[in-house]
């Protein structure tokens, strides 16, 4: 008996719908090839609700999409939605009422995509960022007293717990060893000038590595100079653990090394719960209903679902024909500028799986 997958859909805003569509079409293709099926119900969260309703996500949405084996997102953020309302009461907030603790983002370049990094190819950037992602100055703490005067005070308090640091490290280290490539975690923070919370950070690392990975190699690197070596030496990187702040910052410079937000796919991860896929890239609002935006990076989250699911033969067919896209179709990952359309991008793909 074939096995059915249950996805929720949440197209969001933009040009979310357009590239969800694309990634449905490649998932339905590897879905028939390799015998399972996919059953997707759309939710229309985002900013054209709001606007309508002025609700920004029903109370009962958590519990519903909780039913679900996984979620597929477009994107979250709109023109005429104050910045903030839409992200936090939509994206944060399914990401903390989930629990997905992990942000699973691989940097890594496609054949044929071209990096702004000279002289660096596929052979040198294909790294792992583990971003925590439910923690840290993400958690609201903090607050603002005599606002509008020049004594104004604002605080976001970074905050971690050892428990959140614990789930994440662990999670690093297996995945680490489960991708077996050189065997090498990176944390990455600032124990120079956070000390409390990157001395947390510090300590389980060590603790967790010796106690139950010892054959995991440890390094560590401050965040700035992370940044750094990122654009350098992105060849030294296997897998990088890091804080939620410092996650979000680095894995857009991750990606654009890597060819842009047309090709960046992130996994928003609860190991023991529903975890949802998104490309990294934003509504794009521009290039809206113009059938011009590259659906590849949506396309590819759909293939770390599949990972994610257990398909993982289906999972990385779906790499393959993205990467027989990247090397042999599709010169320029810019919206607009591929050459083809969205929809026909799809087709490239799907054809391929
Ligand atoms: C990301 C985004 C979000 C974040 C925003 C939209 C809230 O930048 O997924 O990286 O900061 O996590
Ligand atoms: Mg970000």
């Amino acid at each position: 008996m074939s096995k059915t997958y249950n996805i929720a859909v949440i197209p969001g805003d933009g040009t979310g719908p357009e590239v969800v569509r694309e990634s449905r079409k490649v998932l339905e293709a590897a879905a028939s090839k390799f015998a399972f099926k996919i059953n997707f119900e759309e939710f229309d969260f985002g900013g054209e609700r709001y606007l309508k309703t002025g609700e920004v996500l029903p109370d009962s949405a958590p519990e519903q999409l909780k039913k679900f084996d996984s979620i597929l997102l477009g994107a979250i953020g709109h023109p005429d939605v104050k910045p903030g309302i839409l992200e936090k009461g939509i994206l944060l907030k399914l990401r903390f009422e989930l629990d997905q603790y992990i942000n699973l983002r691989p940097i890594k370049l496609y054949p044929g995509v071209s990096s702004p990094l000279k002289d660096k190819g596929p052979e040198h950037i294909d790294y792992v960022v583990i971003r925590e992602n439910t923690g840290d100055v993400y958690t609201g703490s903090g607050g603002v007293t005599m606002k509008g005067t020049a004594g104004e005070v604002a605080i976001q308090n970074m905050v971690y717990t050892r428990m959140q640091v614990d789930r994440c490290l662990k999670y690093a280290f297996d995945y680490t060893r489960k991708r077996n490539k050189r065997n090498t975690l990176a944390l990455c923070g600032k124990t120079n000038v956070l000390t409390y919370v990157f001395d947390l950070w510090e300590r389980a690392f060590n603790e967790i590595g010796t106690a139950g990975f010892p054959d995991i190699k440890r390094e560590y690197f401050h965040v700035d100079a992370t940044c750094m070596w990122m654009i350098k030496n992105p060849e030294w990187f296997d897998v990088i653990v890091t804080s939620n702040m410092f996650g979000d910052i680095i894995t857009d410079l991750g990606a654009i090394t890597q060819g842009g937000m047309g090709i960046a796919a992130g996994g928003n991860i609860n190991p023991e719960g529903v975890s949802m896929f998104e490309p990294i890239g934003g509504s794009a609002p521009k290039y809206t209903g113009r059938n011009v935006i590259n659906p590849l990076a949506a396309i590819s989250s759909g293939s770390m679902m599949l990972e994610h699911l257990g398909e993982e033969s289906a999972a990385q067919a779906i790499e393959n024909a993205i990467m027989d896209v990247t090397a042999n179709k599709i010169k320029d990952l810019g919206a607009g500028r591929m050459g083809f359309s969205t929809s026909e991008t799809g087709d490239l793909v799907a054809e391929r799986v």
